[in-house]
């Protein structure tokens, strides 16, 4: 069995639900506090042991690109002026193996995981999506390479959501639970179903682990919801050739892919953040107060 070395992060959606914001600007490079969005998921697929990374991008992306490059210019300043520790912060997005490819056209997620075909080859690998962030005290994305180390078939990760919230995923039906903490055999995938046709509340989440036949799949599957390739038809495909696996995650997620979710999370994290914690806390109660 190949063990899993790879990595895609898909990041050539067209962010309409941060317009304007994002009109010439990454949605994956909104910060959280002060870390661009797309670095968390970095850091997560490199804590799990995933050695080289592609990340699929599309127009006004040159950022991205940008932020894991050197740039002796500032590098130089900082280091006249004696700031090692912010040297260090931007020093240390550099020296990790990644690729970059163009989506030309968004023409949906599955789309844009098939682009990196040729970078995958014939090995399982893991896919990032930059709008969840995901805690727990094993990195999920090293949960799902251990499930995939047991059985060798692809898992996604699944997390229950509310029952009125199930039509903004894609959502499994659950065919047997295979071990208690959370391994469920699937019978078959649903790409934003109505709450009232919803087969579970197990909601895709955007962590995948699948096998290189996902390719085939892939290229086979018709644009469906939204007229976009979407992934869930090919991995309900695949599903029909060899087992696919849920995995259920049980750590706390954190939706920046909307606005009220990513607000939340910079709350949240500015609370935790040794510069702004404190300020912020006094700063929330005050305005509580007045709310
Ligand atoms: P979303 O459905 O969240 O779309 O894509 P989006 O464009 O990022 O955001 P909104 O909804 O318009 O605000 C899910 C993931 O798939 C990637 C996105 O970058 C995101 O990580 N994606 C989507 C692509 O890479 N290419 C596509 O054609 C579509």
């Amino acid at each position: 069995m190949k063990p899993v070395r790879k990595a895609i992060i898909p990041a050539a959606g067209l962010g309409t639900r941060f317009l304007p914001a994002t009109k010439a600007l990454a949605k994956e490079m909104l910060p959280i506090v002060d870390k661009p969005t797309i670095q968390f998921i970095v850091e997560e697929a490199i804590a799990s042991g995933i050695e080289d990374i592609v990340i699929v991008d599309g127009k006004s992306k040159r950022s991205i690109e940008d932020h894991f490059d050197s740039n002796p210019e500032l590098e130089n300043n900082l280091k006249e002026k004696n700031k090692d520790e912010m040297l260090k912060l931007v020093q240390e997005t550099t020296d990790i193996n990644l690729y970059f490819i163009r989506q030309s056209h968004p023409n949906g997620l599955g789309d844009a995981v098939l682009t990196a075909k040729a970078f995958i080859g014939d090995e399982p690998f893991v896919v990032l999506l930059g709008d969840d962030l995901m805690q727990d005290k094993t990195p999920l994305t090293k949960q799902l390479i251990d499930r995939y180390n047991e059985t060798g078939e692809s898992t996604l990760a699944v997390m229950r959501v509310p029952h009125e919230q199930v039509s903004e995923y894609g959502v499994i039906d659950p065919a047997t639970q295979i071990t208690e903490d959370g391994l469920y055999r699937v019978k078959n995938f649903v790409e934003k179903p109505k709450p009232e046709d919803a087969p579970s509340d197990l909601a895709i989440i955007g962590r995948y682990l699948l096998t290189p036949e996902i390719f085939e799949e892939l290229e086979k599957t018709k644009p469906g919801k939204g007229n976009e390739i979407q992934l869930t038809d090919a991995i309900d495909s695949l599903n029909n050739r060899q087992h696919v696996y849920a995995h259920e995650f049980k750590g706390d997620r954190y939706d920046i892919g909307s606005k009220i979710g990513f607000l939340e999370t910079n709350i949240e994290f500015g609370l935790k953040h040794p510069q702004t914690k404190d300020k912020l806390r006094a700063y929330i109660k005050e305005l509580a107060s007045k709310l």
